[in-house]
């Protein structure tokens, strides 16, 4: 009742009155009421005015499942949405309900993460309502091999959704941090289960830093988030619909494959390319020029001998960034 009730006001330009709600959903105008307290305790401001009825004045900006179920346009990627008030990883999280057959497009947020995890075993939490963190399981009819386009499109998918929403010149520092000048706003985690030849699902986590001013000081110099580079509070309701209906549309306008428009878009936006870049291989520190992205998602460097280097994995420096 909640969702249909919120979902007529957010269409609706003008007052609604009571009596047509209550016919609408032939409940009773006490019922009603009861239903636009319980939008309000979620944090909806609801004006209601004797002879008019109700209206939506703003929707809150915590995260809400029924908030986000209604303003998305997707048909696949959130097709179970879960807001968690805190949670220690929601990939974590998401696994667990993978194992246990959770459908493909579910989508688990949460208010804080205390136990985030980042790529390479570090660590992201995520402050009460202070930032986006979020998981994706997806079960996607592709060969194990195929899914290295996965994390990349997301990335894309991610950056571009950012840039129209925000205004900001996001940018992607390969293979998946969003970055807007030489500061990390964004970071990607894709964990995938599979057996022998079939892939069970897979797990995207995605954490946005939006409204964060503050981080820790190991961080504080290679970290930024929207708040800090636009002095505008977004909506993260608002923002994470965003960012699920461009992923959305990223999967299905490649059909998961990193060629065509989205490999040259990829490369566009990629910082990485043209750059001075450093990596490890074998234990040996190298360094090249960035020169290309491979239909995998891997990063192609020249070395100064000429030679070039497909680098697949790992931490890639990029002079002048981090
Ligand atoms: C990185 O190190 O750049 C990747 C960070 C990924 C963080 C997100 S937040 C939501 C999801 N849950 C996790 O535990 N990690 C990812």
């Amino acid at each position: 009742m909640q969702a249909k009730l919120l979902n007529i006001l957010l269409n609706a330009d003008e007052f609604i009155s009571g009596q047509v709600l209550s016919e609408e959903f032939g409940i009773s105008r006490q019922a009603v009421w009861k239903t636009i307290n319980l939008l309000k305790e979620r944090g909806c401001e609801i004006k209601s005015v004797q002879n008019k009825g109700y209206k939506l004045i703003s929707i809150p900006d915590h995260l809400d499942d029924c908030i986000i179920n209604e303003l998305k346009q997707t048909g696949v990627i959130g097709s179970e949405v879960i807001v968690l008030d805190r949670v220690a990883s929601t990939n974590d999280y998401l696994k667990r309900l993978g194992d246990e057959g959770a459908v493909n497009g579910t989508l688990v947020a949460t208010r804080e993460q205390f136990s985030g995890k980042g790529r390479l075993g570090r660590v992201w939490e995520s402050e009460r309502d202070e930032n986006i963190a979020f998981s994706i399981l997806l079960r996607p009819n592709i060969r194990p091999n195929d899914i290295t386009s996965i994390t990349p499109l997301t990335g894309l998918a991610v950056c571009k959704a950012l840039r129209q929403f925000t205004g900001l010149d996001c940018k992607i520092k390969w293979p998946n941090d969003i970055v807007v000048g030489n500061k990390k706003l964004v970071g990607i985690l894709t964990e995938l289960s599979a057996e022998l030849n079939a892939i069970s699902y897979v797990v995207i986590g995605v954490g946005i830093n939006v409204d964060q001013v503050i981080f820790p000081r190991e961080i504080s110099k290679k970290a930024t988030s929207i708040y800090r580079e636009t002095r505008t509070y977004f909506n993260k309701n608002e923002l994470i619909v965003a960012v699920i209906n461009q992923i959305e549309k990223e999967f299905v306008d490649s059909n998961f494959e990193l060629k065509g428009t989205a490999l040259k878009e990829y490369s566009d936006l990629c910082i990485s390319i043209g750059k001075e870049v450093g990596f490890t291989r074998d234990d040996k520190s190298m360094t090249g020029t960035a020169t290309a992205i491979s239909e995998n998602g891997e990063l192609l460097v020249t070395l100064e001998d000429g030679s070039v280097c497909n680098v697949y994995s790992g931490e890639v420096t990029v002079q002048g960034i981090y």
